[in-house]
């Protein structure tokens, strides 16, 4: 496994060519073991994984503490490479339920107060909303972490899961690095008007769900339970013909990556790093082992006869069910 870099757009930093989401570690696909959790995000340092992604309230603040054991007990070499990308602005209750988003320049310092103290670090390497809040303009939110970066408590401005407009209005408030937003050969619609508007304003993507949630890491099957607490439990991709239908697409990848003889997950990554050299996928790795075959998609060269044999296993628009459920859907800019 060779560890290439990216850029994060023009004014961002250089970062591994993979980066590891922590999501999954807190709770968000049922429950995670935390020794094991730790000893993923210090392989992940250790094979020259230098970006790691989370949010405030991944776990209520359980994912940035996680983080930050991770980095305290790791090698100081490896801890000094590591870039921190937090999403803010989500809000939680203490049942676990969420009730929307707060983007006001106040909330925002706020939230940043807390993360730092929870990463025990003095500036956050990228901080991006992680929705927009549609009472709060975008200029205002992003003018906040703007703030926040001339004082030095935050290095690089991202954005989540918005549009092209909103895209457009933010580049027009502070420099963006990058757009974090769900893109895989499942999750087509960043290439309608999103991908082009950030090539154009240098903005790079940093890719998550690039396995749709697992559902074509090839792991999965049909008789696959998912704890009521695990996101899948209610993902519409998951659900009865839509699952069934789903895993069919994943078969016929499947002939693919055996043809190359590489898996199911390495083809779909390897998907997504063909698809530009701005663009970043965050693997969901919380596990040693999924981390080690995600790692292997860096390896995976795929030729055009390749990416042919791809869409045609995996049309673009193939997929049945959205990729949130009805309500979340609805919160999303970027599907505007
Ligand atoms: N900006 C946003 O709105 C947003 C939303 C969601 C996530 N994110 C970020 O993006 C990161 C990645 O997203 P994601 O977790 O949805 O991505 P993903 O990589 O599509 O899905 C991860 C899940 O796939 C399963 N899996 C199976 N084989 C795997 C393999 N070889 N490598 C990795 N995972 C494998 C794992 O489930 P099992 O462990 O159960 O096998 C894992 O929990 C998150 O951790 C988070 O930091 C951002």
């Amino acid at each position: 496994m060779t560890m290439h870099t990216r850029t994060l757009g023009t004014t961002g930093p250089q970062v591994s060519a993979l980066g590891l989401g922590c999501m999954g570690m807190s709770g968000m696909y049922g429950a995670a073991d935390r020794d094991e959790s730790i000893a993923t995000i210090h392989a992940a340092l250790d094979a020259g994984v230098t970006l790691l992604d989370t949010g405030d309230f991944y776990g209520m603040g359980h994912n940035e503490l996680l983080i930050a054991e991770a980095l305290r007990t790791a090698p100081a070499a490896l801890r000094d490479n590591a870039l921190i990308s937090v999403k803010f602005g989500a809000l939680r209750d203490p049942d676990g339920g969420w009730s929307g988003f707060d983007g006001r320049p106040a909330a925002v310092k706020n939230f940043a107060a807390y993360s730092l103290q929870r990463l025990g670090v003095d500036h956050i390497d990228v901080y991006r909303p992680s929705r927009l809040d549609p009472d709060v303009p975008i200029e205002e939110t992003v003018g906040a972490i703007a703030e926040l970066v001339e004082k030095g408590y935050v290095r690089h401005i991202g954005l989540s899961e918005v549009g092209a407009d909103t895209i457009r209005r933010a580049a027009a408030t502070a420099p963006i690095a990058d757009l974090q937003i769900e893109y895989a050969l499942v999750s087509r619609g960043p290439e309608r008007d999103i991908l082009p508007t950030t090539r154009e304003l240098g903005i790079a993507i940093t890719a998550y769900g690039v396995l749709s949630r697992g559902l074509i890491s090839g792991h999965f099957t049909p008789d696959q339970q998912f704890a009521a607490n695990d996101f899948r439990a209610y993902s519409p991709r998951f659900q009865g013909d839509n699952y069934r239908h789903n895993l069919t697409l994943v078969e016929a990848l499947r002939k693919i990556a055996e043809q190359k003889g590489v898996t199911v997950a390495q083809i779909a990554i390897a998907w997504v790093l063909s698809r530009g050299d701005d663009i970043v996928p965050l693997v969901g790795a919380r596990t040693r082992e999924r981390l080690t075959e995600s790692l292997g998609a860096l390896d995976v060269t795929l030729d055009r006869a390749d990416l042919d044999a791809i869409d045609e296993a995996v049309p673009a628009e193939a997929v049945a069910g959205t990729r949130y459920a009805a309500e979340q859907m609805a919160m999303l800019d970027s599907e505007r």
